[in-house]
């Protein structure tokens, strides 16, 4: 029986290359499952741009296949993971390369931090954002060359979307990211999307991220995606606090973090099925 598709990646029946992936996954999760010896369980249904599915080793290890749609974010994910090597992320145990298949470690229960006080699920990320920040220059792509995609790209994507936000948000980002690119300090290894679903309960540790769009980039922009998600409480105050809480205690430089918050956001919202959360979040940053 070949495995079901998650309904979270239905929009990728959008583009070409989005129906080419959608229509040979299926074969690839089996062949992945094949070669590696396992036993395939029930799919993931949160998956958003890949098939993630429960499965059992020859030996009886719990593992989770997981073959991603490759795009430019997540072409080195399974890099990311082998560098934590299980430091405060889950462990990669194989990877193939040209089905873009990883073997990884799964967590148990596998809750997200999402389900937990907020302010408790902010101690979590704040204990595990240092860990990730290790110094690992290659393969991974610089920030300053995602900023410089974005710049090429963004405007053109937004009047191709017709429109979804006002000028402003889109000048404000294009503004600023040159120059904080710029003007960087230390590099270091970022997970450029660790909202609160990416960071699962485990056995190993208690909480393990997942899922990694790895850059190279300062630690200022670390915080962007988690100000951003509104699962750990959508208002203006506990969005603020998010940005004053981890600035202050992780010592980072808080302008530099609110621009950075604002610059990514704007990036990931054309086209985003969180389009409108988005745009209060950015409204509420914009006089923080
Ligand atoms: N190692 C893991 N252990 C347990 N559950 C996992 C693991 N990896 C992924 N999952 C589950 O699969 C879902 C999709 O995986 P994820 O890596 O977040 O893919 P996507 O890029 O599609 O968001 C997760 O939200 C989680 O529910
Ligand atoms: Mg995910």
């Amino acid at each position: 029986m070949p495995i079901d598709l998650p309904s979270g990646v239905a929009w990728l029946r959008s583009t070409e290359r989005g129906r080419a992936w959608l229509s040979v996954a299926p074969r690839l999760v089996d062949e992945a499952a094949e070669q590696w010896g396992l036993r395939l369980g029930v799919p993931f249904e949160a998956a958003f741009e890949s098939i993630a599915v429960r499965a059992t080793t020859g030996d009886g290890r719990s593992v989770v296949l997981k073959v991603h749609f490759p795009d430019r974010e997540n072409e080195h994910e399974a890099d990311a993971l082998a560098r934590w090597n299980g430091g405060g992320a889950v462990q990669l145990i194989a990877h193939d390369r040209v089905r873009h298949a990883l073997l990884l470690e799964r967590c148990i229960p596998g809750s997200p931090l999402t389900g937990v006080d907020p302010n408790a699920a902010l101690d979590v990320l704040i204990g595990l954002l240092p860990r990730l920040w290790i110094g690992a220059p290659q393969p991974f792509r610089p920030l300053t060359a995602e900023v410089e995609w974005w710049l090429g790209h963004l405007e053109q994507e937004w009047e191709q979307a017709r429109r979804p936000f006002e000028r402003r948000l889109l000048d404000v980002a294009l503004d600023a990211m040159p120059a904080l690119a710029a003007s960087q300090g230390e590099q270091v290894l970022l997970h450029q999307d660790l909202h609160g679903g990416n960071v699962l309960a485990a056995e190993r540790e208690p909480w393990l991220a997942i899922d990694p769009k790895p850059l190279i980039g300062e630690r200022e922009f670390a915080v962007a995606p988690i100000v951003r998600s509104f699962e750990l409480g959508h208002t203006r105050r506990q969005t603020i606090r998010r940005l004053d809480r981890m600035t202050a205690e992780l010592g980072l430089d808080r302008e530099r973090a609110r621009l950075w918050t604002i610059g990514q956001t704007v990036a990931w919202s054309v086209g985003s099925n969180f389009l409108t959360q988005h745009l209060e979040t950015l409204d509420w940053l914009l006089d923080a």
